[in-house]
């Protein structure tokens, strides 16, 4: 739906991101005036969104006709190219990204802003491990474009049953596609597939997907079960809103979560047979990295821990 170029913005002396939305020039003279008023109203909509895990919005205008959007530069990598580089994430980092994200659309909602068009390319992950949602609402921005002249979407992998339909959309929309978000976020693989888009939309509108937990055993059965409510076809099967996914997410951290030792003393109900033995296997590695420090007893002891702890 555009092109982002990194800027640098002389006036303030920051460095920016500016989107150069695709415009096509087929426009009649009434249906440019009817685009550019929609462009300036959802812009001004989704710029007085301020959260700190949503991408801020500067500016919009045009440059030679064509829409322009001037945002927060966020230095980091996407989720998508996170997964495709260091594979899946851990269940709990991706319950963190998920409770982020339903922050950040809590916010837009709030604000009468649904974001539309939420998957792996529009979640940025910061330097220091923060979430930022981009394009908000850019979707929306583009709708009158597509309906004048035709033009077809971009992949519709992440979109929702209701918004392929055409239909009325409100909050649940962005869970179901947050939901698509964090299957892909926790397997590395889209949730729904096909070889071109006309099968790909046959898979959201009728074809359950395959449980996360299937094609990945290391994800808990509570955080899949989370994510394939997000993709119910049926809204009303939904979370009803952000904050409902979101202690939905925060519940699933709560069996699952690996007590570090620090915690442990400060909550020892988290206790249990498995953070004993994590606790006795973690001390014993650390004694028998001790005992490796004296020369004599180095060699078959080395080798042996080499082997387990390396
Ligand atoms: N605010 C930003 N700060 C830094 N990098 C950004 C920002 N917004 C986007 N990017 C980078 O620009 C790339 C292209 O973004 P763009 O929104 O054009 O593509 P997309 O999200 O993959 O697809 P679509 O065109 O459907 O939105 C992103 O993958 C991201 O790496
Ligand atoms: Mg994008």
């Amino acid at each position: 739906m555009g092109t982002v170029f990194l800027a640098h913005d002389p006036v303030i002396d920051r460095d920016v991101a500016v989107k150069l939305m695709t415009f096509t020039r087929t426009m009649n003279v009434s249906e440019r005036r009817k685009y550019i008023e929609r462009f300036l109203r959802e812009a001004r909509a989704a710029g007085r969104v301020s959260h700190p895990n949503v991408v801020q919005i500067f500016d919009v205008g045009f440059y030679e006709d064509i829409p322009y959007i001037v945002m927060e530069r966020v230095r980091g990598i996407t989720l998508h190219d996170q997964v495709r580089r260091l594979g899946p994430l851990a269940p709990e980092e991706a319950v963190d990204v998920g409770v982020r994200i339903c922050d950040a659309l809590e916010a837009a909602h709030a604000s009468g802003v649904l974001h539309r068009d939420v998957k792996p390319t529009n979640v940025l992950i910061t330097s220091d491990g923060g979430v930022k949602l981009v394009d908000l609402s850019i979707a929306k921005l583009q709708d009158a474009e597509i309906t004048d002249t035709g033009e077809t979407w971009g992949s519709p992998a992440y979109m929702s049953p209701e918004q392929i339909k055409g239909d009325e959309l409100d909050a649940r929309t962005d869970i179901f596609s947050t939901g698509a978000t964090l299957y892909f976020a926790v397997t590395g693989e889209r949730p729904f597939t096909g070889a071109n888009v006309a099968e790909v939309v046959n898979a959201i509108m009728y074809r359950k997907p395959v449980p996360p937990s299937s094609r990945n055993p290391g994800v808990p059965q509570s955080l899949s079960d989370v994510i394939l409510r997000c993709m119910e076809k049926d809204r009303d099967n939904r979370f009803d809103d952000a904050g409902a996914l979101k202690r939905a997410l925060l519940a699933c951290a709560e069996r699952k979560r690996l007590p570090t030792p620090a915690r442990l003393s400060e909550a020892p109900e988290y206790l249990d047979s498995f953070s004993r033995t994590w606790m006795i296997f973690t001390e014993k590695t650390s004694s028998l990295r001790r005992t490796l420090k004296e020369p004599r007893k180095r060699g078959l002891m080395r080798r042996i821990v080499d082997y387990f702890f390396s």
